[in-house]
């Protein structure tokens, strides 16, 4: 998660953005929008319906860095999930208070061990900017899935206004954002973001583009979502577009995370 990413909301419409189309997709995928995190997430859970169709339950999904909660709606089938994180109190917080993990698992992603195509779909939530080696997860991701499965990931991106606030301000900054302007106490404590953030290149719409390009991944569905007051507060909403003028449109301002649903072939 960047800085301060989680709401909810109610509208969604299209709109031109310039670094976005600047660095779009090669697929025919046409960009969706949402207006703040909680209509993406209505969205996303939406388009994994679709993909999922079909599909025998249950649904055998892992929850890559999951955290205290499961951020997408019902997927209107059973599924079987396997959770992963590496803060313990957090997966803690998240068996005991949500009781919605079938397997928790206190590990890294990167050397956890689990069975290559064994499952129908990764879903990972604000959790590819926290690590060092997002390409290598990103790999690792796909190799836990049979083919025909699912990567579905939200992340914010490293090239918009947002995200190159985030990059380029300490973690102390981020802590006392989350404490201060987001008036979340428990910020940076055991079990609560913010985390420290790395933002590899994969971490954009331009490098997650080139990643799938790369590996022949299909991009079955995009939503950009849009930097809102009820997910960052009105202060940051017009620091973002500020920002986003002040650099010609190399950083876009009107929007600040990404909403995929990637495919194996
Ligand atoms: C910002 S939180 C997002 C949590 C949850 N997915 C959500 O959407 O609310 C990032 C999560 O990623 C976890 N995380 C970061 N690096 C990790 C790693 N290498 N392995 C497993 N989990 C990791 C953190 O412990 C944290 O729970």
């Amino acid at each position: 998660m960047g800085l301060g990413d989680e709401a909810d909301g109610n509208v969604n419409g299209p709109m031109h953005s310039s670094a976005l189309c600047s660095g779009a997709m090669s697929s025919a995928t046409e960009l969706g929008w949402a207006e703040n995190s909680g209509v993406a997430f209505q969205k996303l859970t939406a388009s994994v319906k679709r993909a999922l169709a079909g599909r025998p339950p249950p649904v055998r999904i892992i929850e890559a860095g999951c955290g205290r909660r499961w951020a997408l709606g019902d997927l209107g089938t059973e599924i079987h999930v396997t959770g992963i994180d590496l803060d313990p109190e957090a997966l803690r917080l998240r068996v005991e208070q949500r009781k919605d993990l079938d397997v928790a698992i206190h590990g890294d992603l990167m050397d956890v061990e689990l069975p290559a195509g064994g499952y129908d779909m990764v879903f990972s939530s604000w959790v590819l900017e926290h690590l060092e080696h997002p390409d290598t997860a990103l790999d690792r991701f796909f190799s836990w899935l049979h083919p025909g499965g699912l990567v579905v990931v939200i992340f914010p991106d490293r090239n918009t206004a947002k995200g190159f606030a985030t990059r380029m301000s300490p973690f102390f900054v981020h802590v006392w954002y989350y404490r201060w302007l987001l008036g979340r106490p428990t910020a940076g404590k055991p079990g609560y973001e913010p985390y420290p953030t790395h933002y590899g290149h994969v971490v954009g719409r331009k490098g997650i583009a080139e990643y799938c390009r790369r590996h022949g991944y299909r991009v079955l569905d995009e939503i950009a979502v849009r930097v809102d007051r009820s997910d960052v507060g009105r202060l940051t909403r017009a620091v973002s577009k500020v920002i986003g003028w002040l650099s010609f449109g190399k950083l876009d301002g009107e929007y600040c995370d990404l909403a995929i649903v990637l495919q194996r072939p």
